[in-house]
């Protein structure tokens, strides 16, 4: 039977979502089960074999759609799994996909409070509490704002934007200052996205130098702000980065927000990956400074495991979204509305429609407390400390750079390398070791760990964990695995 009305109905439709239900709570235990693979690689010609991905004429049986589904989680990487430190995200936090599925069930669109009247109380309460934690302030809401975006990138994006708009409004004094003059600096390690938003708003990025622990290096800002006022140009802003993608590095925010104080630039401190230190009543220490910034990037889908996306940007100029991004369009946002206009907050975005990000964020924040994110922060700051330590306990593993965050980077040596390293090859036989084991526990399953090279370093891997799940036996089985991957290199 066709069945393409778009609204559930008990009788077609109870059975088979209680069936997928009962999947999916089979597929979230399998997903995070050390018994099972990280992923079950296939060859995008073998997948295809396996998943029928072409769309026909005709409709599917529910049967065969509980077959897809099926299909679709087993071949997909478990991102859940402890052995998953690929990426800034990981982990499967029961109370994150709780709040996740309520979000599906509601499926809203978070502008105006007629729509969304949970939603928005809920999303002011959030903003309100990080800008009072961040900010340090008694009362967060009379001293700034906050966006959720749909990533870190599109909000150092939106910062770059505000930033534009502050400098123009407060610097300009009506005169036309073309986008190309506007300088921005952040440094070589900070995120790509910053350059690329560069791009889009069409201002000048000047990287700034890092020193060896990935930090922007203060001397070489200062040079290249100087240079740019010789030629005439406007420096407008800079990005500071609170827990560098690679290194884990925290720029020196302080002196960074006094170089922006004299010369009256905007500060934005790109905090996607170090921002939930902020729960950590011993760690927060590295985001000192912080409160100077004038606008903050804080993804809690990195750091503190809220399942994808999650991110914020917040800022201590209370108005400002409101004046650089309305418009007031007349279908939404009415002006004789029967409730306080206030609450219709979609106008302050960038977006028309948007996912009510903060629903699973608040709904784990309610299960945890704020001291269990705070645990589950010192609990991966701790694991990352033992695991540094473990590098430096086992041969044949060396340190990149001395880690300060979450982020270890090393390289792992294999046999033939160790008695040789003064072969005149040594780098570029290094750096071919990571992508080979790369590939070698991608086909095994058994693992999967990010690898890079970085400005003249060769090839090496990274570890990272958001996964406050992982325990010393998996620190220890990376090693283990890595030596046994590498053993015969
Ligand atoms: C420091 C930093 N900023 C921004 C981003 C971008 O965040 P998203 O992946 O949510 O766009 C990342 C991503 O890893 C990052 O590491």
């Amino acid at each position: 039977m066709s069945d393409w009305r778009s609204i559930p109905c008990v009788e077609r439709h109870k059975e088979f979502l209680e069936n997928l239900i009962a999947i999916l709570i089979d597929c979230t235990f399998e997903s995070v089960s050390r018994e099972n693979p990280v992923l079950r690689w296939r060859e995008p010609g073998h997948l295809q074999d396996i998943i029928n991905f072409n769309l026909q004429e005709e409709s599917r049986t529910q049967d065969s759609l509980l077959e897809i589904a099926t299909k679709v989680f087993k071949y997909s990487v478990k991102t859940g799994h402890p052995y998953f430190m690929n990426q800034l995200f990981s982990g499967l936090d029961p109370y994150g996909l709780a709040g996740q599925w309520l979000t599906d069930v509601l499926n809203c669109s978070l502008y105006t409070y007629e729509v969304a009247p949970v939603l928005t109380l809920m999303e002011s309460t959030v903003i309100t509490k990080l800008l009072n934690m961040f900010y340090k302030e008694e009362n967060g809401a009379s001293i700034g704002d906050g966006l959720f975006c749909p990533g870190g990138s599109f909000a150092n994006g939106t910062a770059i934007n505000l930033a534009r708009f502050w400098f123009r409004k407060r610097i300009q004094n009506n005169k036309t200052i073309p986008s190309t003059n506007l300088v921005l600096f952040t440094s070589e390690d900070a995120h790509y996205s910053v350059s690329k938003w560069g791009n889009v708003c069409d201002v000048e990025i000047v990287l700034v130098k890092t020193d060896e622990y990935g930090r922007m290096d203060i001397n070489d800002l200062k040079v290249n702000i100087s240079e740019e006022q010789k030629k005439g140009n406007y420096p407008f802003c800079i990005t500071a980065t609170a827990g560098t993608t690679v290194l884990g590095a925290f720029d020196l925010l302080i002196e960074i927000a006094d170089i922006c104080q004299e010369f009256d630039m905007w500060l934005h401190v790109d905090a996607a990956w170090g921002g939930g230190l902020i729960f950590s009543k011993k760690h927060s220490v590295l985001l000192r400074g912080i409160q100077r910034a004038d606008s903050i990037l804080f993804n809690p889908h990195k750091l503190l495991a809220v399942p994808q996306q999650c991110s914020l940007l917040l800022t201590k100029h209370k108005n400002i979204f409101k004046e650089a991004h309305s418009k007031q369009a007349p279908y939404l946002f009415q002006k004789d509305k029967f409730y306080c206009r206030d609450l219709d907050v979609g106008d302050k975005y960038l977006q028309c429609g948007r996912r009510p990000d903060v629903l699973k964020f608040w709904f784990m924040w309610q299960a945890k407390g704020t001291s269990g994110f705070e645990k589950h922060v010192d609990h991966l700051m701790r694991f990352s400390t033992l695991f540094k330590e473990e590098v430096e306990k086992r041969d044949g593993f060396e340190l990149v750079t001395e880690p300060c965050f979450i982020n270890v980077c090393f390289w792992f040596v294999p046999p033939s390398l160790r008695v040789q390293n003064t072969l005149y090859d040594y780098k570029k036989r290094l750096n071919e070791v990571a992508p080979k084991l790369k590939e070698k526990m991608t086909k095994r399953g058994s693992l999967m760990i990010n690898y890079q090279p970085l400005h003249e370093k060769p090839n090496f891997f990274r570890f990272v964990i958001q996964n406050s799940g992982v325990d010393m036996q998996d620190i220890l089985y990376v090693f283990d695995e890595l030596e046994n991957l590498g053993e015969s290199m």
